[in-house]
């Protein structure tokens, strides 16, 4: 099992996964004010009033999961090679900021769980601010690279990432 291992496209699975992913992630980083709000309570001591933190445990946690399972088949599948053409360094930065996302993807569910579920102070000040903010900044970073790729260098990145290899 090898990261760097080439296939002819990304499988159905990768493809299905990646999207359903990306729309927890938006969720997660879109609607938390009841979490906070339970979270604020709770270190206060008092009384989360109308605050239901159930919503973003479970996505968060099904962010988790599904990620170990991308992960699983990403070391199995591997992933079509870079665009014929494009410069070295284009490549490796694809690869550091894919590398960087997929880590982010668990070190920011098992913060919040190890805040929320263990009483660690200091992992929810990890979780809400440094690790939130290089995910917003990495994805942003392959958003505007993705797009780039699809029409600048009109090399067809995108559409492998939504019409799995047949
Ligand atoms: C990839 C998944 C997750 C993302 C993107 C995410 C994102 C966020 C965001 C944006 C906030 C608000 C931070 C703020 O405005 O200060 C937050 C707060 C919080 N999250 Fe998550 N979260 C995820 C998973 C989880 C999980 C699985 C748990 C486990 C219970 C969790 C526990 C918390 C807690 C306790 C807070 C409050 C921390 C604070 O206010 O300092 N999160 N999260
Ligand atoms: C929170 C949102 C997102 C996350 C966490 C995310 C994460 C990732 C990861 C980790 C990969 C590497 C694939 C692998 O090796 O398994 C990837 C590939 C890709 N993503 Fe995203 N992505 C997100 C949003 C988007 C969006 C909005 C677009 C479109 C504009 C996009 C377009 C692509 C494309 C085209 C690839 C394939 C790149 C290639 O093969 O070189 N992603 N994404």
């Amino acid at each position: 099992m090898s990261v760097s291992k080439h296939s002819a496209g990304y499988s159905r699975a990768q493809v299905i996964l990646h999207w359903v992913v990306a729309a927890l992630i938006l969720f997660q980083l879109l609607v938390h004010e009841s979490m906070e709000m339970a979270w604020d309570a709770r270190m206060e001591g008092g009384p989360a009033e109308g605050a239901n933190p159930l919503p973003h445990i479970v996505v968060g946690s099904a962010i988790l999961i599904l990620a170990a399972i991308r992960l699983v088949i990403r070391l199995r599948h591997g992933a079509p090679p870079h665009p014929a053409g494009q410069p070295a360094l284009l490549g490796v930065l694809a690869n550091v900021v894919h590398g960087l996302i997929y880590v982010l993807l668990f070190a920011i569910p098992l913060s919040g769980l190890l805040a929320w579920f263990g009483g660690v102070e200091p992992a929810a000040d990890v979780h809400s601010g440094p690790l939130r903010f290089a995910l917003i900044a990495l994805v942003i970073v392959h958003i505007v690279g993705a797009l780039v790729q699809q029409f600048v260098l009109k090399s067809g990145v995108l559409m492998r990432m939504m019409k799995p290899e047949s």
